[in-house]
């Protein structure tokens, strides 16, 4: 039973795209402070999970809840922070400062323009994920690296406690993906809620306190990380350490095979 309340409750969850069901009975609960991973192949329904915690599409049966409150009723949406897997984001003309901007969008009263306490919610983000001075660039200017940061400025702008994260080290470098991590690790200390949808755990291993593994839509694994051999090697049967897998093992190749 966690100890902290939980942030994201979610029961038994089926969300179908067009006339196909892509999440069949999900479950998941993270709770206030924790680091999970969410690990699954390609096409397992990762992104629609996050997508559908988070109300952007809807689900046909089952149960949300965020910070306590049904998804359909909850309203406190700058508290959480998404940062889509990239290629979804349209904001390759948007300089830095007008993404993370828009980070202040949900705590601004309509129709006004920012004031100064959001344009300090901005330097002070920024400041944070190391990209004080870069508000002017052209978001497309910035390395793959410097954008994720720019997104994550955007949910911490927005005083978000739930950071919600969807493959952020894809096609990043080894050295990327490492200060990424560790800018992860520093949020995490000060508090941050972190879901984060993770294509091997590489980098952010040291922060990981639990997996959940989607397989074909259904959750095959929910616990603590166990040690095991990296991901990409996990093709054998030997290889059952199902919290570090991104599929279950392979069948055995025949006779002989190792
Ligand atoms: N808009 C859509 N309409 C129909 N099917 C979709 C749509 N988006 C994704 N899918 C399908 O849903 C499944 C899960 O996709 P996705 O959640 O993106 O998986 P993952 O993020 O784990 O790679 C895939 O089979 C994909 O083809
Ligand atoms: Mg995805």
């Amino acid at each position: 039973m966690p100890v902290n309340p939980l942030v994201i409750s979610a029961r038994g969850v089926d969300t179908w795209l067009g006339d196909q069901q892509i999440l069949f009975g999900v479950d998941l609960d993270v709770a206030a402070g924790e680091v999970v991973a969410l690990l699954g192949g390609n096409g397992s329904g990762k992104t629609t999970l996050l997508r559908t915690l988070l109300g952007l599409i809807p689900h046909q049966s089952g149960v949300i809840e965020l910070f306590g409150r049904p998804v359909d009723r909850f309203r406190d949406w700058s508290r959480i922070g998404y940062v889509p897997q990239r290629g979804r984001l349209q904001v390759a003309n948007a300089t830095v400062d007008e993404v993370v901007m828009l980070g202040r969008l949900a705590r601004r009263r309509p129709f006004h323009l920012p004031g100064s306490a959001d344009r300090t919610a901005c330097d002070e983000a920024l400041a944070r994920v190391g990209l004080t001075g870069l508000g002017r660039r052209p978001m497309s200017h910035l390395s793959g690296g410097q954008q994720q940061r720019a997104l994550i400025a955007r949910a911490l702008a927005g005083r978000a406690d739930l950071l919600v994260l969807d493959e952020p080290f894809a096609a990043l470098d080894v050295r990327t993906q490492t200060s990424l991590a560790r800018l992860l690790g520093r949020l995490h200390e000060q508090g941050l809620t972190i879901l984060i949808v993770l294509h091997e755990l590489g980098a952010m291993e040291p922060l990981l306190e639990r997996s959940v593994v989607l397989q074909l839509g259904r959750v095959i694994h929910d616990g603590p990380l166990a040690s095991g051999p990296p991901l990409d090697d996990c093709r054998t049967p030997e290889c059952t350490d199902i919290g570090r897998v991104l599929q279950p093992p392979l069948a055995p190749l025949g006779e002989g095979a190792n």
